[in-house]
């Protein structure tokens, strides 16, 4: 069919493919395609880090992405992470969100972080969620939750508050 191309990619461990128009966004194939919600639209400018996924272990912004150009990749959304893990308990037990738009996003950075590096200090956690906003919680709270994934306690005695 003219104007469009098929694209195939492994969704969260599933194979997935679809003809698709070839001027489509990653994220929104993801959304509106192969039904990921939980991928959020925010800006679609690449500023706002809402539609944050991993592409072959890198964390990228889906709405800077071509659908037409994933070729086999291995692409990884907020639904592939897992039942409530570590992380998800530190963001509640932190109350690292509010309206929660920007949580997947936030998740999907901050589980690359830890895959990276495993202690992570406030000043290097505020860096790796550096391209994502959230307009509700100030940051400190998901700074927080994250800091409580990887070190398992809450960093009351820091001394490393960016
Ligand atoms: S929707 Fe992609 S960065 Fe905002
Ligand atoms: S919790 Fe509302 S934008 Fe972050």
């Amino acid at each position: 069919m003219k104007g469009t191309i098929e694209v195939r990619l492994t969704l969260n461990g599933e194979p997935r493919a679809e003809r698709v128009d070839s001027r489509l966004l990653l994220v929104e194939l993801i959304r509106g395609v192969l039904d990921a919600k939980g991928t959020r639209v925010g800006c679609l400018t690449g500023d706002c880090g809402a539609c944050t996924v991993s592409i072959d272990g890198e964390v990228r912004k889906s709405c800077l992405v071509l659908a037409a150009s994933i070729s086999g990749n291995d692409v990884r959304t907020i639904e592939g992470i897992g039942g409530i893990g570590a992380l998800q308990e530190a963001f509640i037990a932190e109350n690292g969100f509010q309206c929660g738009f920007c949580t997947s996003g936030m998740i999907i950075a901050a589980a690359d972080l830890l895959k990276r590096n495993a202690l992570p200090s406030h000043e290097e956690i505020r860096r790796a969620i550096s391209g994502n906003l959230c307009r509700c919680t100030g940051y400190e709270s998901i700074v927080n939750a994250i800091y409580r994934a990887a070190h398992g306690r809450h960093a009351c005695a820091r001394s490393n508050v960016a």
